[in-house]
């Protein structure tokens, strides 16, 4: 057996505890599987005195996350404290140019600025691993970066945020209205401190765009994904989609098209046959199209203390063992600037709308998409018992700025009450 690893760990939370267990649980394990032992010499959290469930009295105690990054006891530095700048980036930019390696699990710290810390961990001869900032427990980091480094990559997509995966599968399997699933998935601590980065997109759109990053060798550019969360998705729709054979999921796409980078986080409608429509409660879905591999589907717990510990340790262990890969598969100053498409690419689309139950209305609607350039597949008209009927309409692949050009139509053919509702319907 050669010298210990040896790990300093900044926060001691759900994730930070969760590691703990497993260094002090899987000792033997860890050490006949590393060709190493695995020690945590110093910790780091807000409060010392808090009661976290395991023994940390054998540990150095550090209040500053930064000091503790630049012990020389510590090999490598978990960064499990949260924020995408502040104590996080701090710590982690103080512990490459101390020369340690870095692990974190920090989706919204690299998402904003893990190009920049890539270059500087790969300019130090450092690596930088975050296997559990994206999808939890589900190995897709490495998955991508190793096990399908023969592929091009066509498309990579998935459900990777928990938290709306679950109040989706409520409001269709409970009929609880968006307000109750939310307040139920409150109860369960699923959400983030601020629920928008949940709701919002915001948490996946994260994740995706370091996906990309990866499938596609482009620089992490979060501002360029197309992005819209699930807080106007209704039961309406849950039922409506449902009875055309689809389910709803905030679903995040990367495809590299001739147009650019397409990468998109939004609700989309699925078939519920498929994996992805098939997807229930809190866990999450990766779903990695290679040229020569094809289609490859990875399903596992997205969140929680053992799975996001699980890769956390993943992380650890190539590093014990010596496997040394670039953050995002090639050199971070080899990323290459893509530019992002402007438009998503053509995709059938589900629309609902309320009309007035009149001669000639669904004919003006017809027009409106006719002119468009817009050509229907599929329509049902629902029983009302009032005067505006509930319309639905599946088209055609249609380019975006076609259907947008509809939409503002719309509402001057007199016969469209409030505003359609449009969500994309994923091919998968
Ligand atoms: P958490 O439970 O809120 O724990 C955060 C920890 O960081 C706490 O121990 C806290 O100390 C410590 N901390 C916060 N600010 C600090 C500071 N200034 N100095 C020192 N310590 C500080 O968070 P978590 O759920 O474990 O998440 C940790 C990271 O993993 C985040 O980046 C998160 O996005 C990511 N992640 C989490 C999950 C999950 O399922 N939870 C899944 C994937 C990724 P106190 O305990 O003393 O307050
Ligand atoms: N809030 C996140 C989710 C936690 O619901 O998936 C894991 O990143």
């Amino acid at each position: 057996m050669t010298d210990p690893l040896r790990l300093g760990i900044a926060g001691l939370g759900t994730v930070g505890t969760g590691v703990v267990k497993i260094v002090q649980r899987q000792a033997d394990l860890l050490a006949r599987r590393c060709g190493r032992p695995i020690e945590i010499t110093a910790i780091s959290a807000r409060s010392r005195d808090k009661d976290r469930g395991v023994t940390l009295s054998r540990y150095a105690w550090e209040d500053d996350p930064v000091a503790l990054a630049r012990r020389p006891d510590v090999d490598v530095f978990v960064e499990l404290m949260g924020g995408s700048d502040g104590p996080a980036k701090a710590a982690t930019e103080a512990a490459i140019a101390a020369g340690k390696d870095v692990v974190t699990a920090n989706k919204a710290m690299l998402a904003l600025h893990g190009q920049a810390l890539a270059e500087a961990a790969e300019a130090a001869g450092r690596v930088l691993r975050f296997e559990a900032a994206v999808a939890g427990g589900i190995p897709v980091i490495k998955a991508l970066t190793e096990g399908l480094a023969g592929n091009a990559i066509d498309r990579v997509m998935g459900v990777m945020n928990g938290t709306c995966n679950y109040i989706l599968t409520r409001m269709d399997n409970a009929g609880l209205t968006y307000e109750q699933a939310f307040a139920e998935a409150d109860g369960l601590g699923y959400l983030e401190a601020d629920p928008t980065l949940d709701v919002g997109g915001i948490d996946a759109a994260h994740k995706l765009t370091l996906l990309a990053a990866i499938a596609y060798g482009t620089k992490v550019k979060f501002d360029a994904i197309e992005l819209e969360g699930i807080g106007a998705i209704t039961i309406e729709d849950i039922r409506r989609a449902g009875d055309m054979g689809y389910k709803i999921k905030l679903l995040g796409v990367a495809q590299m098209t001739g147009r650019g980078l397409e990468q998109r986080m939004s609700p989309c409608l699925v078939p519920a046959t498929s994996p992805l429509g098939q997807l229930e409660g809190g866990t999450n879905m990766v779903v990695v199209e290679g040229d020569s591999v094809g289609q490859i589907v990875l399903r596992g717990p997205g969140a929680g203390e053992g799975p996001t510990a699980s890769a956390v340790m993943s992380d650890v262990c190539d590093i014990a063992r010596g496997i040394r890969v670039a953050t995002f598969g090639v050199p971070a100053t080899a990323l290459e600037d893509a530019p992002p498409a402007s438009a998503a690419s053509p995709a059938c689309y589900y629309l609902r709308m309320e009309l007035a139950d009149k001669p000639g209305a669904l004919a003006k609607v017809a027009t409106v998409l006719g002119e468009a350039g817009i050509s229907i597949d599929r329509m049902r008209q629902y029983d009302h018992p009032g005067e505006n009927a509930p319309v639905l309409i599946v088209t055609h692949k249609a380019a975006r700025p076609d259907l947008d050009r509809a939409l503002a139509a719309l509402p001057g053919t007199g016969v469209v009450m409030g505003t359609p509702v449009a969500l994309r319907i994923e091919d998968v």
